[in-house]
């Protein structure tokens, strides 16, 4: 437990540390690459050139910091990242490799005003929050293990199928290489991407969300090339897995993990799955578990056109079979064929609060979203204004957490 003046000094220093956060965390980076180079083997290289990880990590330790003296208030939060930990595979002895790089980063950056007993305190903070987060791993790391078909770290799946669902997204069927049958899971849950890039020093790790439904002898992941634009890279992992990858080749998975499932509900009115562009790919396997539940749901998304729309077919099938499922597309760079074809296909223009407001009935339960950082901020933003209560708003970054109410 920590002593009540250490408690203070860390309550007192946080806005400090938060005013000097870009210094402190990219200087952490760059110290913690340059000694520990393995790590680049987990990072996201793409996050840490945009910068996006630097901000997330550094936050969370200071919103730790800030709740030090009641850290389960901040559970679901430590849950929603040790779900990302335990699928990259950080370790417990991760922790003080990063715990000592964060205080070398903060006593660099601050020089004299860093003084030992500011640093000891932190010293001793980190060691509380790290080890929060290193039990609610340790859990993780078992129950994944534990459950039928489960496994710890990677484990070798070949890729059994591969379908093109539109002209940039591509599903991959992946059955375990040992022919055991995979691990169930919540739809809504990610697994990661383990794979060894021809000229490529370091592995690369990206999540993908499973589209497809449990209890098949094989998981659906379906992935978006990733182009680069104007002066950037493509992707690496998208591209690879797109154009260099086939039926055959073997990748490596780490366990089912992730929060963004269906909330149990006693709420009568409908389900709204609200996606755009990949962020499709959760919604899909909550369709098909909404359908068997024989639970309403209206299901709304937003594509550039009807060329790059995937599951277009799979969702009309569910739909049709199904009782009480609504379904709205929105198409925000529409083709001269969905421009010809007008408003019954597709909403011409982007999903916003108006239309928002005329898709969705007054008993909307939960509302679920997932698709690029700006859509999901612009539809949580409109929800809430429609009086959805943020408790029924749940939404999935496909990366870095970010803030929905934040700019
Ligand atoms: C929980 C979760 C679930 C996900 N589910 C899915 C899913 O179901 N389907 C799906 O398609 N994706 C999903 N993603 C996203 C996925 O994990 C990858 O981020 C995505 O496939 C891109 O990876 P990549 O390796 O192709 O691109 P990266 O190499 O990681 O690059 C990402 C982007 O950064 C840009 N970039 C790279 N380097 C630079 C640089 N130096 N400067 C500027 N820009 C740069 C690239 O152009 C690209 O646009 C999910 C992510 C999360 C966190
Ligand atoms: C108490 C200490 C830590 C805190 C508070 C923390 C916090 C975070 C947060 C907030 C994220 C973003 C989650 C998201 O994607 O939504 C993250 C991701 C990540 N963390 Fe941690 N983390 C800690 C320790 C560690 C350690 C010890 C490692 C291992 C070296 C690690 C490796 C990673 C990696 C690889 C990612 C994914 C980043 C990416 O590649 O984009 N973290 N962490």
């Amino acid at each position: 437990m920590l002593q009540p003046n250490t408690i203070a000094i860390i309550k007192s220093t946080v806005p400090v540390l938060e005013v000097h956060g870009t210094a402190i965390t990219s200087r952490f980076y760059q110290q913690l690459f340059a000694n520990h180079p393995e790590l680049l083997n987990i990072f996201n290289h793409a996050n840490q050139k945009q910068g996006r990880q630097q901000t997330a990590l550094a936050n969370a330790v200071y919103a730790a910091a800030v709740h030090i003296d009641r850290l389960e208030a901040i559970l679901p939060a430590v849950k929603q990242i040790a779900h990302k930990h335990r699928s990259l595979g950080v370790q417990a002895k991760h922790y003080p490799i990063v715990g000592q790089h964060l205080l070398g980063a903060i006593k660099d950056v601050l020089g004299d005003a860093a003084t030992d007993e500011i640093l000891g305190a932190w010293g001793e903070a980190y060691g509380v929050i790290a080890d929060a987060f290193i039990g609610v791993e340790a859990e993780m790391y078992a129950a994944a293990e534990k459950q039928e078909g489960g496994w710890a770290g990677f484990k070798p799946f070949k890729i059994a199928r591969k379908q093109a669902e539109s002209s940039v997204m591509t599903s991959f069927y992946l059955e375990p290489e040992d022919g055991s049958r995979p691990a169930s899971f919540a739809p809504g849950q990610y697994i990661s991407v383990k794979l060894t890039v021809p000229g490529e020093t370091y592995t690369h790790i990206r999540q993908y969300s499973l589209s497809g439904e449990p209890g098949q002898d094989a998981y659906r992941i379906t992935v978006k090339r990733e182009g680069g634009g104007e002066g950037q890279p493509d992707g690496v992992v998208s591209n690879y897995l797109h154009e260099q990858l086939n039926v055959g080749d073997i990748v490596e998975l780490s366990a089912p993990a992730g929060d963004f499932t269906l909330a149990a509900s006693d709420a009568s009115g409908p389900v709204a799955l609200i996606s755009a562009g990949s962020g499709i790919t959760p919604m899909i396997g909550m369709l098909h578990q909404l359908k068997r539940q024989g639970r309403p749901a209206v299901f709304l998304h937003s594509s550039p056109n009807s060329e790059e729309h995937a599951f277009r077919d799979e969702v009309r099938q569910l739909a049709e079979s199904g009782s009480g499922i609504e379904v709205r597309y929105a198409y925000t760079r529409p083709t001269e064929a969905d421009r010809a074809a007008g408003d019954s296909a597709a909403h011409l223009g982007r999903i916003d609060e108006a239309w928002l407001r005329a898709a969705l009935p007054q008993d909307v339960a939960d509302c679920y979203i997932c698709g690029p950082a700006e859509f999901i901020k612009h539809v949580y933003r409109s929800l809430k204004s429609m009086n959805v209560p943020p408790e029924r708003i749940h939404y999935e970054f496909f990366g870095p957490a970010a803030s929905v109410d934040g700019e």
